[in-house]
Formats: structure tokens, sequence, C-alpha cells
């Protein structure tokens, strides 16, 4: 047993196959094996990560080992996989500030041990005094920063309500224990990883220039792994939401530090916008894909929808007939993709304030329709609206995504965000947390991409109260009505084809969990009109020339998407996939 957890502590995408309970023998050979390995531990030096792990009792995978490790613990303590994704997600408030958050917001699915599917929206919204032109100058442009740094980027966030709203429907273990380890890694401190240690040297000019220099995330000399991160603010804040429930966040202390920071900027957030927040449960976007029923999140997230037009326009073309990432698998989805980007630019808002015209979109005569332009050999063209550079070279985006299944067969799926890495920069006083610059996901100005290229037009313009269109995914599939998978990840834009990607990698191509979520992606979004591709993958120079001469413009980065997955296997056993690509971790629950 112990030869055994020291194996898992050591990635191999091998072990998902493996019976939990293996033999001596294979035990030797799989170390052989796992040992021999590429090496993808991203910050081993400070934490034991573990990028593939199993068990039968339930998994947490999540952005951070602390994270993940707090909520397979409560799991191991009765709790529920709501009460871990819940305790989880106030962990990443402490320990991954430049996503998780309390004051940002996020969706989750569900899905209970019994099948029933819900959707929570806790999505930030638009303050009282917000409107469509918050954004632009006296000749209508943009005014440049405005919705992605400082206090104006804001919206109301929902992230504390949504933790209440999961609890109080799914919850068994009382708040204040999944809550008590995020406070004490606030009040205790944690040590950093190598890339929040750069991530916050590299941020420092602008977090003085907002915050000034008495503030935890500014110190004279550089940041460097290892050094720990306090966060004594924080620590009272969490104790006032302890103590108080939901009020401790939207009302006294903690509403009054809000609204005083905002006064000391140019915000708008008020005591009212605060108070009258509220989550919503939404009912979630279900597709059927040959035995998959596919469950992901309704607006206001684009992601559901999209990616259950992606599996729809997909399914009929059987793509493993032509193999991962041929040209032909390539062509195929970006053409998907192109469609359905320019649907998501038009119709895709808040169906709160807009009618999303959700049926139609999923409608199978109308992808039928959709797609019956397709011509095998060539690209077609994006319609000529001018479309700025995506800005994903110059701004780094974070949100983070957790994947939870415990051993009753419930699941959660959540994503959740402050938009950029420490969101609009702003970290409230007194209060101890970053606020959002969810305001960009807005359109501020239709036709004007934002700082994920995005395009929108009426359906998703600024409004009192709305809630901007969201590309999170967070998913949940079943296989044959039995739980099978749960994914997302961060990435903008990047996200609903992440997902996408890592679906079919398993359904279509063969791959198991662990090689699906390391497997190199690729992105299109209609505008611009270009493939993005990661580098040193299988996109080499014959493919790109192929994929060129057929008319598609193609764009190397050095990342898309950071994917936490967990699968079924064999019926029971159950495999948390963590990305290789940053410090993601998979905590296996352990007796
Ligand atoms: O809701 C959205 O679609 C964006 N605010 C998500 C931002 C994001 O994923 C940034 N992370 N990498």
């Amino acid at each position: 047993m112990c030869i055994l957890s020291l194996l898992i502590r050591i990635r191999c995408s091998m072990f998902q196959i493996m019976p939990y309970k293996s033999t001596f023998l294979t035990t030797i050979i799989l170390f052989i094996f796992c040992t021999s390995c590429k090496k993808e531990l991203v910050d081993q030096a400070i934490y034991d990560l573990v990028k593939t792990a199993e068990s039968d009792l339930g998994m947490v995978v999540s952005a951070h080992p602390l994270a993940s490790e707090v909520g397979a613990d409560i799991i191991a303590k009765g709790g529920t996989a709501a009460d871990a994704a819940i305790a989880t997600q106030l962990a990443l408030a402490v320990v991954y500030p430049r996503a998780g958050n309390i004051g940002g917001g996020g969706f989750m699915v569900y899905r209970e041990g019994n099948g029933a599917v819900t959707a929570l929206d806790y999505r930030e919204k638009a303050p009282a005094a917000a409107h469509k032109d918050m954004y632009l100058d006296e000749d209508g442009n943009i005014i440049k920063d405005l919705s992605t740094k400082g206090h104006l980027a804001s919206g109301v966030p929902g992230t504390v309500a949504g933790l209440y709203a999961t609890h109080d429907k799914y919850g068994r273990l009382g708040f204040n224990k999944l809550i008590e380890p995020a406070i004490q890694l606030a009040e205790n401190g944690f040590k950093l990883t190598k890339n929040e240690a750069k991530r916050l040297n590299e941020l420092k000019e602008v977090f003085v220039e907002l915050n000034g220099e008495d503030f935890p995330f500014v110190k004279a000399s550089p940041w460097k792994a290892g050094d720990l991160l306090i966060q004594k603010a924080l620590a009272n804040t969490l104790r006032q939401i302890k103590t108080k429930g939901p009020n401790g966040f939207y009302w006294g202390q903690t509403a009054d530090y809000v609204v005083e920071e905002m006064q000391s900027g140019n915000g708008i957030i008020t005591k009212e916008d605060l108070s009258s927040y509220e989550a919503s449960w939404r009912t979630p976007i279900h597709v059927t894909y040959r035995d998959y029923d596919i469950y992901s999140m309704s607006p206001p997230s684009s992601g559901g929808v999209a990616l259950g037009q992606l599996t729809k326009l997909l399914e009929p073309m059987e793509l493993s007939q032509y193999g991962f990432q041929s040209v032909e698998s390539i062509h195929r989805i970006v053409e998907a993709e192109r469609r359905v980007y320019a649907d998501r630019a038009e119709h895709l808002g808040d169906s709160d304030f807009y009618d999303v015209p959700i049926d139609l979109l999923l409608d199978e005569a109308y992808l039928e329709e959709r797609i019956n332009d397709f011509s095998a050999d060539s690209a077609s063209s994006s319609a000529s609206i001018v479309a700025g550079d995506f800005a994903m070279a110059k701004e780094s985006f974070e949100t983070t995504h957790l994947s939870v299944m415990d051993g009753e067969g419930n699941a959660a799926s959540v994503t959740t965000t402050i938009n950029a890495s420490y969101g609009s920069k702003v970290w409230v006083k007194g209060a101890g947390f970053f606020l959002n610059n969810e305001m960009d996901d807005f359109s501020s100005k239709p036709g004007t991409p934002n700082m994920f290229g995005l395009i929108g037009a009426e359906a998703n313009k600024i409004e009192a109260g709305k809630r901007m269109l969201s590309s999170m995914t967070p998913t949940i599939i079943e296989k044959n009505n039995q739980l099978f998978m749960v994914l997302g990840t961060p990435g903008g834009s990047t996200i609903i084809t992440s997902v996408l990607q890592v679906f079919l990698n398993v359904v279509e191509y063969g791959m198991n969990i662990s090689e699906a979520v390391a497997a190199k992606r690729f992105h299109h979004q209609w505008l611009p009109d270009q493939i993005m591709y990661e580098k040193e993958g299988n996109f080499d120079a014959d493919k790109i020339k192929i994929l060129e001469s057929m008319g598609h413009k193609l764009r190397a980065v050095d990342h898309i998407g950071t994917v936490e997955a967990i699968m079924v296997v064999n019926d029971t056993m159950i495999v948390g996939a963590a990305d290789p690509r940053r410090d993601d971790h998979a905590a296996a629950v352990r007796e």
C-alpha cells in the first residue's frame, strides 16, 4: 500500500488502466515503467505534484496541490462532491489568488448519484450604475484599459453566493468545516511555487500602481519559490463569512471595505449591488453524442451551447477514421468551430435579458444547414469584419477549473474566474482579496473584440444587473447513463474548444484520460480567422503547408488551456488527470 501510494505520487498515464489493488509484480513493472516516464512535474521542488491518480473513493483535480488535497480530505471525512468543491474553491481563493477567488464568479454543473443534473450560475453582474457606453469616449471609441484594469472593470462578485447555494442544496458537512482549511492557509501562509513567484514579480509595477506598497503581494526583494505568502486580512474576511454566512460578504464590514475601495478609485459597485446579488439555478445544456450524454453550462455562459453545437456538427463526420490531428480532422473541427463562434457572437448573452435561441442553435436541421457549405478541400472564409489580434501574448489570463467525484456517484464540475490574472489587479484594502475584471466579457462596442479577440453585439451589450457572456464550460458526461467524465479548463475563448478536444481525444481517438488532457491542442474562433496551435505538437512544417494551401491561416502559441479531468474506468475506478502544463494536481481520496 505504501509503495502503491508512492507510485501514485509519480504520475504516469498508465495508472488508469491498472486495477487499484495491483499485485506486487505489477507494481514492480509499473515502477520501472513509470520512472522512465517523461518528467512532467512543473514545480516538484515545492509540492509533490500528482498528474494522474486513481481511487474508488473519490477524486479532486484542481490548479493547486494544497487545494486539491483539501477537497479530497473533505470527501474522506464524509463530505459530498459538493462539500469538496466548496472547500477546494475556498482554498483556491487563498493559494491560487491569480484566479481562485471570492471577488469573482463562476459556474457549476452538478450531478447527483441518482443521475439528476443541475447547473448553478454565480457569474458576476453589472452594477446598477453600469450602462452600454461606459467604456467609450465621446467619439464612441473604446477607452483603453478601462474595462480590464482598475476599479471600473469589476462586476458584482458572485462566488460567495454560489458557494452557499451549492451548500444549501447538496452540502452534508457544516460550512464551517469547509471554510476552515482556507482560513488556516490564509492565516499561516503557504509556499509559493516557482510559477506564482514569477507572476508576482512580473506584476509588481501594476500592483504598486493600484494598491501601493503596503500589501501582502508586494515586497522589496523579488519573490522566489518557497517564500511564504500570508494573507491576514483575507483570513479575517473568511472568518466573517464563516460566522455570518453570505452576509459576512455581501453586508457589513466586508461590503463596507468593497464600497470604500470602489470610492477610492473610479468604481461603481454599491452596497445595494452587493446586498441584492443572488446566484441562479439554471437548466444545464444537454446534448447526446452516440452513447454519451453531455451536460454543460447554459447562458450566461456560451460554453454549453457552443460545445453542444460542436459535438452535434462533428458527430456525423466520424472523426476517428481520419486520426488524431490529421489534416482531415483539424480541417473539419476548425470549420465547425468557425460557424459556432460566429453564432456565439450574434446570439449568445444573458438569457435573463436577451432571448437566446438555445433550442434553435442546437436544432439538428439548423446545424445540418449550417455546415452544408463545408468543403473537404478548402477553408471557408470568416466574414470580413476587422478583428483585432488576440491580446494573448501581452496579457496573461486566469480562470480556474476543478473537477470532483465522490464515491457515491456525485460529481461537481466548477469553473471560476476573476478573468485576467489577479482580475482588475485591485485588491480590496481591509478585506484582502482581488476584484475581478469581468466587465470586459461584455461587448463594450459591437464588433470590437475584447481581450480574448471575441466579438459581440446586442445580445451581450452592457445593461445594469446583467451577467456578461462567458466561455466557461464546466462539463459532466455520462456514458450509457452512468457517470463517465468530469472536465473543464480556463483559457478564455479557448475553453470551449479545449473541452471539446479532450472529449474527442477519448471517444474518437482512443486516448486514456491523461493522454487526452496532455495532448497538444488547437483553436479557431471565427474571428480572428486563424488556427492557433500549441508549439511542439503535431503541427509540423508539412502539415502547416497543407493547411495553408487549403486557405487556413495559422499561428503558434505556447499553450492552450489547463484541463482538469476525471474519468470513470471499468465502471468503478475513478481516474484523475491534472494538466501537465502547470502546477495542477490530482488528489485521490484515501481511507
Ligand atoms: O468567462 C469567461 O469566458 C472569461 N472571463 C474566462 C477567462 C479565462 O478563462 C481566463 N483564463 N485563462
